[in-house]
């Protein structure tokens, strides 16, 4: 394939989207090669995971704030990303919000997933807020981030219903299962072209 569609994957943690992904890569249901993997934790499974699929791997260390990376830890990742000609960064459990120079530089073309349906229940363990609210069905969505918390246009969603006897870890269990399914599809339409943004909404074309 002549320039490919370059994919750039950022995680803090297990990384079992980032496999979903890649494998969908690797069997060719996304027409796009992983360029990097990126994370603000040394230790992070996700890092492992590609490592053990021979991707590039890295860790940036995030700079002195809790919820964010500092000017200079921005710097390198957009560099790295940059550098590795990366046409689309896809967060899969990237546990910082990311400000603006990273998001000037990739401008509608970040996206994230998040496990509600969005608007309900942004932020952080949106499945026991699901659970406390106590709502009969959640899923997750995959959305364009913008400057807002789990904010910016609907992708795609996909739901799960929620039991009478489910615990917190039973029902993220289940809704991790639905993002493994909605996660590459929806990188794998971008991928291809097949979505195109009107306002806030996002349309398939196929
Ligand atoms: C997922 O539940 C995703 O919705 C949230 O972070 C979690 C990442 O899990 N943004 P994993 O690292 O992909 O297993």
């Amino acid at each position: 394939m002549n320039n490919p569609f370059r994919l750039g994957i950022l995680g803090s943690g297990t990384g079992s989207n980032f496999v979903a992904i890649a494998d969908a890569c690797a069997a060719g249901k996304i027409p796009a090669p992983v360029a990097l993997v990126l994370s603000d934790v040394e230790t992070a499974g996700i890092l492992k995971h590609a490592r053990e699929r021979k991707l590039p791997a890295q860790f940036i260390p995030p700079g002195k704030f809790r919820t964010k990376l500092d000017e200079e830890a921005e710097r390198t990742f957009v560099g790295a990303l940059q550098g590795a000609r990366v046409d689309l960064v896809v967060l899969a459990g990237f546990m910082r919000v990311l400000k603006g120079d990273f998001l000037r530089a990739f401008a509608g073309r970040i996206v994230n997933i998040h496990p509600s349906l969005l608007p309900s229940f942004p932020g952080l363990e949106a499945w026991k807020q699901a659970l406390d609210h106590g709502v009969k069905v959640t899923g997750c969505t995959v959305h364009f981030v913008d400057a807002g918390v789990d904010a910016g246009p609907i992708i795609g969603q996909q739901t799960v219903p929620v039991l009478d006897n489910d615990t917190p870890d039973s029902l993220i269990q289940r809704i991790h299962g639905a993002e493994h399914e909605l996660y590459p599809r929806c990188v794998a339409a971008i991928a291809r072209r097949d979505i195109s943004v009107v306002g806030r909404r996002v349309i398939w074309k196929k």
